[in-house]
């Protein structure tokens, strides 16, 4: 931990969440493009650096949390990044019903304060927004785009609204640079084992080894926009990179079924889905996001985003991922 602020020509970025999926893929990508990577880590009793320990000592990690405002304005004060990318967060969906309060204060009021926090202590600060798709949740519109209306399903969801509006509000209240991407669902072999594509892959490699039969599951019929997590990263920076912020639907315009995700991923370890398979009840949730699908043409124009995996070679790696992983456990 530590590391005061030096003057050097190299650009500084704080990153909330770095411990995260997508926090370990940004702060690889910016140490890439020469930045100095800094760090917000919340405490806990025992380390979390799983998806950062092959960068660790590259990086400079801070102590913070969303929960508490002046351990952000330190961080800032001490740290002097130029940019900012909040993706810190109660990123769980299922979670949100069950601690719905928790959530508004991480997910939502979490984003204010940062906002805050930057407000004070340097305003010229380029500002970053993890949102999501989740804001669409009940679709009234197909594809979703920047101009489709907000129909949050959960509280997630809702936290996440907060989360994009504070932003836009920052932004033409006080002039900050700050953009929201409205990212769906992006995935990776360091996808949380609680998220369907990673909860699916894992159980692939575990009933290939022999250690399970059955894979548990809620509602095989939700479709999703689903792409991968170090192409959406690159497209967080781009849109920093602007002179002007705004808001971009970052996606792949294709949408599959949990179904067909359990197809592809059964079928890459020789497998039938259908063998394994079952529904639980536990699984289904209060209010369901049943479609998403984005369309990211903004990003694309103006950004010139692009992504580089499709759909099949993303369950593809994730699952020989998971079947090295698996491996790897049983020696
Ligand atoms: P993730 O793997 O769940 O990571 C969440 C991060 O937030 C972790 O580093 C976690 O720290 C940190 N965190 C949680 N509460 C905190 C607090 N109170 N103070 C400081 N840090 C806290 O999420 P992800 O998939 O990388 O997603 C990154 C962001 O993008 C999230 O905001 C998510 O909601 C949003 N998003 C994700 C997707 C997606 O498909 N992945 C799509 C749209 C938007 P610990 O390691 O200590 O728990
Ligand atoms: N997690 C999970 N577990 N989901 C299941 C299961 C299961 O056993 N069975 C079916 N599903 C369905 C869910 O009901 C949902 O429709 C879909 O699979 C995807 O669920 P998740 O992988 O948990 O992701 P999510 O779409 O709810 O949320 C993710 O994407 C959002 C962007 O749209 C998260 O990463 C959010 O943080 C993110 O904002």
């Amino acid at each position: 931990m530590g590391g005061g602020y030096r003057r050097t020509m190299a650009k500084r970025a704080l990153i909330t969440g770095i411990t995260g999926q997508d926090g370990s893929y940004l702060a690889e990508f910016l140490l890439g493009q020469d930045y100095e990577v800094v760090g917000m880590i919340r405490r806990s009793s025992t380390l979390n650096f799983e998806r950062i320990a092959h960068i660790q000592d590259r990086l400079t990690l801070v102590a913070g949390d969303l929960l508490d405002e002046v351990s952000m304005i330190n961080l800032l004060r001490e740290q002097r990044p130029q940019e900012v990318y909040n993706l810190a967060a109660q990123s769980f969906v299922q979670t949100s019903w069950g601690q719905p309060v928790l959530t508004g204060e991480t997910t939502a009021l979490g984003v204010t304060r940062m906002l805050d926090a930057i407000r004070i202590v340097d305003p010229e600060v380029r500002f970053y927004q993890a949102s999501s798709s989740e804001m669409f949740g009940k679709v009234q519109e197909v594809p979703q785009r920047e101009t489709t209306s907000f129909y949050p399903r959960s509280p997630y969801g809702v936290a996440k609204l907060y989360g994009h509006w504070i932003t836009v509000n920052y932004r033409e209240s006080y002039g900050l640079h700050a953009s929201s991407g409205i990212l769906f669902n992006h995935e990776s072999p360091r996808r949380g084992l609680e998220f369907v594509t990673r909860k699916v892959t894992y159980a692939v490699a575990r009933i290939r080894a022999g250690l399970e039969r059955t894979l548990a599951l809620g509602n095989l019929d939700a479709q999703r926009d689903w792409g991968y997590a170090p192409d959406y990263v690159r497209a967080m920076w781009l849109m920093l990179s602007q002179d002007q912020p705004g808001d971009y639907v970052v996606a792949t315009g294709e949408t599959h079924s949990v179904r067909d995700l359990c197809q592809l991923a059964f079928a890459c370890a020789g497998l039938e889905y259908r063998d394994h398979v079952v529904v639980d009840e536990r699984f289904i949730r209060p209010a369901e996001v049943d479609l998403l699908v984005g369309d990211a043409s903004k990003a694309v124009a103006t950004l010139g985003w692009q992504r580089e995996i499709d759909f099949p070679g993303l369950v593809a790696a994730m699952v020989e991922s998971d079947i090295k992983l698996v491996e790897h456990q049983q020696r």
